[in-house]
Formats: C-alpha cells, sequence, structure tokens
C-alpha cells in the first residue's frame, strides 16, 4: 500500500498544530519535513527547534530530507528527537555509503535523494544498503512546483533495479504530486508519496489522502 507523506512546508506556520491535526485526521501517514540551508538550494525553511516541536505533537512517524550542505551534521539531533527516516543529497557529499551507515547505526531508516539532473547510476552502488530512494520531481528549493516527466523513468529503473537484485528499498516521490501524477508514479513503482501544495490546498483532506493512495 502506497503511503502519503504531507510536506509540513506547504502548511500554514502560525497554525502548525491544527494543520498537522488536521492532515493526522485524514489519514497521513507519515509527516515529511524539509529542511534548506539557502547553500545546496537557494531558500531557508526551518531548522532543529522547528523539528523538535513538530516531534513532540505527533504520533506519526517523521521523515527528514536534508537539502543542505554537510549533511553529516545534526544526524544525533535528528535521532533523539524520534525521526524515522532522514535523508540526504547525493550531491551534497563525497561520502554518502558513510553516512548512510552512521544514518543506519543511530537507528533511522536512510535514503539517498537524486535531483532531476542526477541519473539512477549515480546512486547504483548504494542500492544494497540503502532503506529508500527520493527521486526529486522538482527543482529542490520551494513547495508549488510543476512535476517533471523525466522522474518517472528513474522511478521504473529503480524498481526494475529492486526486482531484479532482490533488494527491499522503498522508492518516495517529491515534487509537484497531484492526484493525476500520483497514480504515474505508483503504477511507476513509487511507495511513498509527498505532498504539499496540492494535498494543503485541497477542500477535502480526507478525500486527496486517499486518491493520493489510490
Ligand atoms: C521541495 C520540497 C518538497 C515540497 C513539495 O524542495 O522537497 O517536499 O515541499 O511541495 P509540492 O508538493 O508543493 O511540490
Ligand atoms: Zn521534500
Amino acid at each position: 500500500m502506497v503511503k502519503v507523506l504531507p510536506s509540513l512546508l506547504a502548511s500554514d506556520f502560525l497554525n502548525l498544530e491544527s494543520e498537522m491535526k488536521r492532515m493526522e485526521e485524514a489519514g497521513a501517514d507519515i509527516f515529511h519535513l524539509d529542511i534548506m540551508d539557502g547553500q545546496f538550494v537557494p531558500n531557508i525553511s526551518y531548522g532543529i527547534p522547528v523539528c523538535e516541536a513538530i516531534s513532540k505533537k505527533t504520533n506519526i512517524p517523521l521523515d527528514v530530507h536534508l537539502m543542505t550542505e554537510d549533511p553529516e551534521q545534526f544526524v544525533e539531533e535528528f535521532r533523539d528527537m524520534g525521526v524515522d527516516y532522514l535523508s540526504f543529497h547525493i550531491e551534497a557529499t563525497p561520502h554518502a555509503h558513510r553516512l548512510i551507515t552512521h544514518i543506519q547505526n543511530n537507528n533511522m531508516k536512510a535514503g539517498i535523494v537524486l535531483n532531476p539532473q542526477t541519473p539512477v547510476k549515480d546512486v547504483e552502488y548504494l542500492l544494497d544498503i540503502v532503506d529508500f530512494v527520493l527521486v526529486m520531481t522538482v527543482n529542490p528549493g520551494f513547495g508549488g512546483q510543476s512535476f517533471i516527466e523525466s522522474g518517472v523513468k528513474k522511478i521504473a529503473e529503480l524498481d526494475s533495479i529492486r526486482t531484479r537484485e532482490n533488494y527491499d528499498y522503498l522508492i518516495e516521490v517529491d515534487g509537484g504530486v497531484n492526484d493525476e501524477t500520483a497514480r504515474v508514479c505508483r503504477e511507476a513503482g513509487a511507495d511513498l508519496l509527498v505532498s504539499g501544495s496540492y494535498l494543503f490546498k485541497a477542500d477535502n483532506t480526507k478525500e486527496t489522502i486517499d486518491k493520493l493512495r489510490g
């Protein structure tokens, strides 16, 4: 069963707690938290104290997506707040293999993220150890952008490698996910669908989550 991950970047920050409740009551599976540093991506989102506050107010799992340089920093802080999934960009570090092991040694699921320009072959050597691969279907840094279709081929490629090699990583998709693009991603083999602006703007949250799940 596909899981739906609201991206809290699209929430009303002044009413974060009620926004989280709204998503939980509508059946959200996991919260997606976007960390941006103004260096790796041209935007700054929110940081450790906000994530800590979020972690204290929810019982559903947390998925932290690091769009930062030096993603090695703060692994312990995220572990301490009970984060379940922690991912970083392959483009952001020359030590991806080491960092994946480090995240897993801190009892979190480790994910590797691919920008739209990065081919699957760049992470192939990690596929036997990662817990999940996050395929970006927008250029990271902002919510509300349009889905980049070429991501679908990467999802299908990851799905076929997984079957061929008998690997068990999950495939996550982030960026421009709406009910139409969600369907295409599910058909290509995606397991985790992040949705920000589309989901938060929808009139009926529960219906929208159910539709995204397929
Ligand atoms: C973009 C972020 C996404 C973003 C998705 O850099 O990684 O998680 O919040 O937002 P939508 O669904 O609006 O594209
Ligand atoms: Zn994200």
